[in-house]
């Protein structure tokens, strides 16, 4: 639905790139696409930039933000990488993982963004307009999940735009995101956020200490993250009463993230689900059981943090 109150959303190109840069440098906020969900992007260096993200989600200011940028090289000018995180860097950048590291003193990075920590989230992306963006700006991107604070991650511009309305001005339309959940967030050797780099893929190259929902320590794994509008039933085998099913496999529903039981596709397929449950003609949400294995251990963080409330 288009109105005053909408976005202006660009279909992805280097117009659009352009324009977006254009709103960046001029210290704006700019919706783009990422390997796992849209981001809400401004210049990690400027701090009123940076204040915008946080009144455009409504996110307490305590929880700190991932920096976004090209490389290794452009990563290791603002963080302090040690031998562990220079074989993880090696192996998954660009890529759906985050390191928490120590931050550079002097690097320009507003302390809004790590919300007066010593230390910094950072990754090097993967997709093609987020490093298109990151390239024609050139500046560090501070970038959190582009909805509304507790809100559903977006995977597509129309969430983005459902959420956020009149709040992002601009919004770079990429389709849908490939990997779905958030990036994998990894500390030393703890990981906080489970996500599309599992621990299996972790302990390749370190040993790396088993996540999961018990021990994450991100500031901003509140445990309502997010959630739906709508009540949520997990590990449901069939429909109950006024209950939206999504299912997994063998369990059938009004949807389902993956018919034939592939954690990919319902990892890329779990918030977009979820979007279509809260706007369903169902009273309340149910979903069926995903295997704890591989990043099915992120779909089903996320999934917890739906149903609490
Ligand atoms: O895939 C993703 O990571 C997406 C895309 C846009 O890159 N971003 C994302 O950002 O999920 P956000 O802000 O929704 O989640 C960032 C998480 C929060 O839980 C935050 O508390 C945590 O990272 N975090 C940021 N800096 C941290 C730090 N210095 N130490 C520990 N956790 C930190
Ligand atoms: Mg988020």
């Amino acid at each position: 639905m288009m109105n005053a109150q909408s976005p202006v959303i660009r279909r992805y190109g280097m117009a659009a790139v352009q324009e977006a840069a254009g709103v960046i440098r001029a210290g704006g906020i700019v919706a783009v696409p990422t390997e796992t969900v849209y981001g809400l992007a401004a210049d990690a260096r400027d701090s009123a930039a940076v204040a915008r993200i946080y009144a455009a989600k409504g996110r307490p200011s305590f929880n700190p933000l991932i920096v976004h940028v090209l490389d290794l090289a452009a990563a290791a000018r603002i963080a302090v990488l040690d031998a562990d995180a220079h074989a993880l860097a090696a192996r998954f950048w660009p890529g759906p993982l985050t390191l928490v590291l120590p931050v550079r003193a002097g690097a320009g990075i507003a302390s809004l963004v790590t919300a007066g920590l010593e230390t910094i989230a950072i990754r090097v992306p993967a997709h093609r307009a987020m490093r298109a963006l990151l390239a024609e700006s050139a500046a560090p991107l501070a970038a959190p999940s582009a909805n509304a604070s507790n809100g559903i991650s977006p995977t597509r511009a129309g969430h983005v735009a459902a959420s956020l309305g009149a709040r992002v001005p601009l919004i770079l339309d990429d389709g849908a995101t490939a990997a779905g959940v958030e990036s994998t967030i990894v500390a030393g050797r703890t990981i906080l956020r489970p996500g599309p780099v599992t621990a299996e893929m972790l302990r390749d190259v370190l040993p790396v200490a088993a996540g999961g929902t018990a021990h994450v320590s991100a500031p901003g794994q509140l445990p309502t993250h997010y959630a739906p509008r709508k009540p949520l039933r997990l590990e449901a085998v069939a429909r109950e009463a006024g209950e939206w099913l999504i299912g997994f496999g063998t369990v059938e529903g009004d949807d389902t993230l993956s018919a034939t039981g592939d954690l990919d596709e319902a990892a890329a397929r779990l918030f977009d689900a979820l979007h279509r449950a809260d706007a369903s003609a169902g009273a309340r949400i149910a979903v069926a059981p995903v295997p704890e294995a591989g990043v099915g251990v992120a779909i089903n963080d996320r999934l917890r943090r739906a149903a609490h409330r």
